[in-house]
């Protein structure tokens, strides 16, 4: 298939590119640079530079099959304190690539949804049909990309069919292809950091969480799953419908367990110490992948934290000048 890929300098639009070159498909990739790195973006994808919201008509007129959307704005705390770089960011240059999709009549498109669209859960794991009712702007607007893309695809006439994949918290990396935000936050790189002598210690945020060792529980999600997820939807994307699936494990692993592991992988004694609860954390979030696994035709395969934390490890070390 010929395929634009937005964000795709990013990590998960990265590691999403390459698989799918790897699976033969004709890839550009479009990204403005802003949070993505420009060597980040896979030999033998071509590469545009520019604002998907202005370039990405001229680009789909040359006629795609599809549209895999992962440029955003990701960082839950930026949302809070910077809501409209969100609002802008996300939501309206989504509604521009939908209105592109729309004109050049593309038949696909796959977007980068989050676990973030459903807030704080009533019932663990979460389905698709929990309630959704983010708690910061991040996930208020991916929310408000799902809803649109679901109006666009039933009123497309069968000719859009579009998969919104959920994310639950991917981690680990796909050989060169890893996280490297120039503000880091999440969990599993901050760690490894310790590790590689570039930060002194690990801050836990709460150790008196209704939890089992009182630490916030994840569902951590290899990112050659969640691109083998992309690569099915893609395939399975409904004609005039919108299929939202999450993608996770289906089990969750505490913020002390990450630290155990990294210390396992690493042999580094890592030192952590308990801090405040951050804002806007949800104690545990567990996906139910149940429908990614009925209608993709998906199971991951990388679930082993330790195995993640490996993958991590490596790209990590590769980075760091020796
Ligand atoms: N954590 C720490 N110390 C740190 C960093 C994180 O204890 O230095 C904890 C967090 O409190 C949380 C867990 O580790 O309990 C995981 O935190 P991350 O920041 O790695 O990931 P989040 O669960 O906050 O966020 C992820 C995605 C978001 C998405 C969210 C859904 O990164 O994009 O899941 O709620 F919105």
């Amino acid at each position: 298939m010929k395929l634009l890929v937005t964000g795709g300098a990013g990590y998960v639009g990265s590691v999403c590119t390459a698989h799918l070159l790897d699976a033969g498909h004709d890839v550009t990739v479009l990204d403005d640079l802003s949070t993505g790195h420009r060597d980040a973006v896979p030999a033998g994808a071509a590469f545009v530079q520019g604002d998907v919201a202005v370039a990405a008509a001229d680009v789909l007129a040359d006629g795609y099959d599809g549209v895999l959307h992962f440029a955003a704005r990701s960082l839950v705390g930026e949302s809070v304190v910077d809501p409209a770089k969100y609002w802008h960011g996300n939501v309206v240059t989504s509604i521009a690539l939908l209105d592109a999709v729309r004109a050049h009549r593309v038949p696909r498109l796959v977007f980068s949804s989050t676990a973030a669209t459903y807030g704080e859960p009533e019932t663990s794991p979460i389905t698709e049909d929990s309630p959704t009712r983010p708690t910061n702007p991040y996930g208020a607007t991916k929310l408000a990309i799902d809803h649109a893309i679901t109006s666009y695809a039933a009123a497309s006439g069968r000719e859009l069919g579009a998969v919104s994949l959920r994310y639950f918290n991917v981690a680990g990396a796909h050989g060169a292809f890893g996280e490297r935000h120039t503000t880091e936050t999440h969990l599993i790189p901050l760690v490894l950091q310790v590790a590689a002598g570039t930060r002194e210690q690990v801050a836990i945020y709460g150790d008196d969480w209704p939890t089992p060792d009182g630490t916030c529980v994840r569902d951590y999600i290899h990112v050659d799953d969640l691109a083998d997820a992309h690569l099915r939807a893609l395939d399975a994307a409904p004609a005039g419908e919108h299929l939202i699936c999450n993608l996770g494990n289906g089990t969750g692993f505490s913020v002390l367990e990450v630290i155990e592991a990294c210390r396992r992988v690493t042999g580094h004694p890592i030192p952590a110490a308990v801090a405040p609860r951050r804002a806007g954390d949800p104690a545990v979030l567990v996906a139910s992948a149940a429908r990614a696994h009925e209608r993709l035709g998906w199971t991951p395969t990388r679930g082993d934290l330790d195995g993640i934390v490996a993958d991590a490890w490596a790209f990590a070390r590769s980075r760091v000048p020796a």
